[in-house]
């Protein structure tokens, strides 16, 4: 087994996710928990994750540096490898800040290195930069910006990366990690995910009880639903809330989900209600609150009528999969990005259970679960849409004229990318009305409207993603259609930041 120290990264759990799929087992835990750990077991190797903190701050997360003397392997990644600098006598500073692409070359024949190719791009998120190497270390790999990117002691068997592996468009992350994972003694044995074992553990917790199920028509919700269908048949009782702020067609989808189950899923109509919630409201996160305690309480409703005619309704079903787990609620040292509504906020006076049969997965092992349950296609590899919806792809107040206005540019976009056989290809397309105006002559006449966004991006595992690279033709289509067909856009541009820095969705 290989230990992840959690210094708070928002990546650590990649970590283990890639040492997972490699067949390797890891457990995360907190570096306060370190010496009570290190007492009880025996890691193999030890790996410290990235973190928000700088090393050189009052109060930042620090390990005992016993573990420098247990003759087992060390991997720092980010911070991980700045808290190892430091505590050997090297020294980190406020430095260079990068965050997404950079190319490293690597040189020499340790073994860390086997497989990986001379030059290759990895993926950075760093405040803070190691200007001196403590003694007996030598460099392995350096960046045009970075001097000490990948560096090694060997006689300690200590790695330090200051990019980060475990990221999905860090090229040859994977087998760095496979790498190290060997130097440690550890086999590497490819598992698949067993959904027997899946199905029964829904039974084992369900029993008896009803389970209500929260669904989106998205691909986590209609994944961990089809599991609990297949678990306890009728018994599962799926709820969908149109509320107004849903792609086109959802509502129709949602309807003919469970119809091999011969289950039909209640749904509540709220558009009305939902948008004389949102009125005035601009601040994001407030948006997102909103949303997720307006659908609480819609369920609570519609839970005081069922409950009359099924007492034994004991669990909630949510869709939430590993990444909404990571971005809302971290870990002890990690910063919250954003409250997702599927995660956390239930009152207590709701008094059911949660059931997350795909809590522990991320997106591409929730797809590949949903092709294992023989879902179609065309559905598992539908984009992703986030649960307040339209919502949050509107910057300022939601109004019936923004929501047009969004349905229409993303119908375009959808088409577009479509027409082009790129629909398939990119992780997630949407527009953002931004807010901002800019000047236009449209006919004779200046006008002055809305700028559009564009965002079209590229991911499997959600945490990290790169922009798309849409071909001119097709921006210029998706372009042209928007300023035309949308009332009131003067402009769209096209969004070309990674995530780290940003996140995928504007808000
Ligand atoms: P970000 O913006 O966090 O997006 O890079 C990553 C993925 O998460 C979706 N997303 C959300 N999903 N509730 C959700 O259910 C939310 O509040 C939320 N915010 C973002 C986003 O659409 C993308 O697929």
């Amino acid at each position: 087994m290989i230990v992840i120290i959690d210094f708070g990264s928002q990546t650590t759990h990649l970590i283990g996710r890639r040492l997972k799929d490699l067949g390797v087992k890891t457990e995360i835990i907190s570096p306060l928990e370190t010496n009570k750990f290190l007492q009880k077991n025996k890691p193999q190797g030890i790996i410290l994750s990235g973190g928000p903190s700088s090393v050189y701050e009052n109060g930042a997360p620090t390990i005992t540096e016993k573990i420098f003397d247990l003759q087992i392997p060390i991997l720092g990644i980010c911070y991980g490898f700045q808290l190892i600098s430091k505590l050997l006598g090297g020294k980190v500073i406020a430095g260079k800040k990068e965050y997404g692409p950079a190319t490293i070359g690597i040189s020499g024949g340790a073994l860390i290195l086997h497989g990986l190719e001379s030059v290759f791009t990895v993926w950075m998120s760093h405040g803070d930069e190691i200007i001196k190497l403590p003694k007996g270390f030598e460099v392995l790999g350096k960046t045009p910006t970075m001097p000490f990117a990948f560096v090694t002691n060997k006689n300690k068997n200590i790695y330090g990366l200051q990019f980060h592996p475990e990221a999905e468009h860090t090229e040859f992350g994977t087998r760095i990690l496979e790498n190290f994972a060997q130097i440690c003694g550890e086999k590497i044995l490819i598992e698949k995910i067993n959904i027997e074992e899946l199905v029964k553990s829904i039974q084992e917790t369900v029993k008896d009880g009803y389970v209500i199920g929260a669904i989106s028509g998205g691909v986590d919700s209609t994944v961990a639903g089809t599991l609990t269908a297949t678990a306890i048949g009728k018994k599962f009782i799926p709820v969908y809330v149109d509320n107004g702020l849903m792609r086109d067609g959802t509502t129709e989808f949602v309807k003919t989900i469970f119809k091999k189950f011969g289950i039909k899923p209640i749904i509540i109509d709220a558009k009305k209600e939902m948008l004389s919630k949102l009125k005035g409201v601009v601040d994001p996160e407030k948006k997102r609150k909103i949303i997720g305690n307006f659908y609480i309480e819609l369920f609570e409703r519609e839970l005081a009528k069922l409950s009359k005619t099924k007492k034994n309704i004991q669990f909630l079903l949510q869709g939430t999969i590993y990444s909404d787990v990571i971005e809302s609620q971290g870990t002890k040292h990690a910063s919250k990005i954003k409250s997702h509504h599927n995660v956390g906020g239930l009152p207590k006076k709701m008094k059911l259970k949660l059931l997350e049969p795909v809590r522990y997965f991320y997106k591409d092992e929730v797809r590949s679960i949903g092709k294992q349950l023989k879902l179609p296609d065309e559905f598992i590899y539908k984009q992703p849409f986030p649960g307040p919806g339209y919502a949050i792809r509107i910057r300022g107040e939601v109004t019936i004229q923004q929501l047009e206005k969004q349905r229409i540019a993303d119908n375009i976009i959808l088409e577009e990318l479509q027409n082009a056989n790129l629909l398939s290809k990119v992780f997630i397309s949407f527009p953002v009305l931004t807010g901002a105006s800019s000047t236009a002559v449209k006919g004779d006449g200046r006008f002055f409207g809305e700028v559009v966004a564009l965002r079209i991006v590229e991911s499997t595992d959600v945490m990290t993603s790169s922009w798309a690279k849409i071909p001119y033709d097709v921006l210029q289509k998706i372009s042209s259609r928007i300023v035309n067909e949308v009332p009131n856009v003067s402009r769209v541009v096209y969004d070309i930041t990674t995530k780290p820095p940003a996140t995928m969705e504007w808000e």
